[in-house]
């Protein structure tokens, strides 16, 4: 929502019915509560999109109940851009609404050059997160992640930076990504050790990726950490945008590197199959990719992408139809 003062300024007055029908779900065994959908910044948020667009999409997401939006070092194109221009956006928008934001940023990929800009060293951790409050203006953040597990770094160093930058009071929480279920009960017994709030692990989740049921899940229940979805409309494939082709703009036709067009074309028979069963529930495929992510045991919220408001709007529509039937679930299974 927009108004305009009497000088003319447009100011952004969030929908006051905003925490109506967003469900929210409890981090792990944590005190701490995230929107069963968040919003992810990795794309559309960088120097080389539309800050507009990217401003518009926060506000609906917003307006939606949606409280946590998910950053990281190297967003953009150029790195840092994304949290950059979220700091923009919040200066502009959201000063008045910090303790209803949560939000997280993470360090672990390539983002500076020479040896301390990369991977799991407490000189990178340090200096990473330094770098992203000052781009997105805060004092803090709500959570920060290590990105990726570093093969050479000792996890003791990693973990106790992450702890400490919890002590400094730069982050209130701390999560991990991409971690195996191995090295995530190791993280969780030097974290608890150290009594750091360790709520959230970050994965690659949805009906095209299950690699997490794989023993990362029941990992998770055991350490009392939640986990949230990434990827879960597997970049735009698990929506209806490329039941018909891929169109000009989309992920596929304008960025090669993380969804290739081959990859489209590989999956869409699976694709077809699953827009007609979203079909007949009554749903878009977008909807009931991460309604089926919602049904899973210790999801605690569905990372969603969006390149506009409308996306943002229809994935979250997946609250209205969260149940399967045996039959559903049976056919989703067979095209995952
Ligand atoms: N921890 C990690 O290593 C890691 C890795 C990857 C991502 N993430 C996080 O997870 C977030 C989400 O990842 P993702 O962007 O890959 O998620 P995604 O939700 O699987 O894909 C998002 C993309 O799908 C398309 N889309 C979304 N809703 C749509 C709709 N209703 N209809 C048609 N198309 C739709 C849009 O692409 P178009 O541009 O084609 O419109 C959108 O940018 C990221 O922003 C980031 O925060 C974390």
């Amino acid at each position: 929502m927009q108004i305009n003062d009497k000088s003319g300024v447009k100011t952004y007055l969030p929908n006051a019915s905003r925490y109506n029908t967003m469900k929210y779900n409890r981090c792990g065994k944590s005190g701490v509560l995230i929107p069963a959908i968040s919003l992810g910044l990795w794309h559309n948020f960088g120097f080389v999109d539309n800050l507009q667009n990217g401003r518009d999409i926060v506000r609906c997401a917003f307006d939606l109940g949606i409280t946590h939006f998910d950053l990281a070092n190297n967003y953009g194109p150029p790195f840092g851009s994304a949290e950059e221009n979220f700091g923009t956006i919040l200066k502009k928008d959201f000063k008045p609404y910090r303790d209803e934001l949560f939000i997280a940023s993470k360090a672990g990929y390539d983002m500076w050059p020479g040896p301390y800009g990369n991977l799991g060293s407490r000189k990178y951790l340090m200096a990473s997160i330094d770098q992203s409050l000052q781009r997105m203006g805060l004092d803090y953040v709500d959570i920060f992640y290590h990105h990726r597990p570093d093969p050479d770094t000792p996890l003791e160093e990693t973990m106790v930076a992450l702890a400490d930058i919890v002590r400094q009071g730069k982050a209130l929480y701390v999560g991990i990504s991409n971690y195996e279920p191995k090295e995530t009960a190791m993280a969780s017994k030097i974290l608890k050790e150290l009594k750091v709030p360790f709520i959230l692990h970050q994965a690659r989740y949805s009906i095209f990726d299950r690699w997490v049921e794989d023993g990362l899940l029941n990992t998770l229940e055991t350490e009392g950490v939640g986990c949230i979805a990434f990827s879960p409309l597997a970049q735009g494939m698990l929506t209806n945008k490329y039941v018909n082709g891929i169109p000009e703009g989309s992920r596929a036709a304008k960025d090669q590197t993380y969804l290739a067009k081959s990859d489209v074309e590989q999956n869409i028979d699976r694709i077809k199959v699953l827009a007609a069963i979203a079909d007949k529930r009554g749903q878009k495929l977008s909807q009931m990719a991460i309604a089926w992510l919602l049904n899973q045991p210790n999801v605690t919220s569905v990372l969603v992408g969006a390149s506009s408001p409308k996306q943002l709007e229809e994935n979250v529509g997946a609250l209205a139809k969260l149940e399967f039937s045996d039959e559903e679930l049976k056919l989703i299974r067979a095209n995952s």
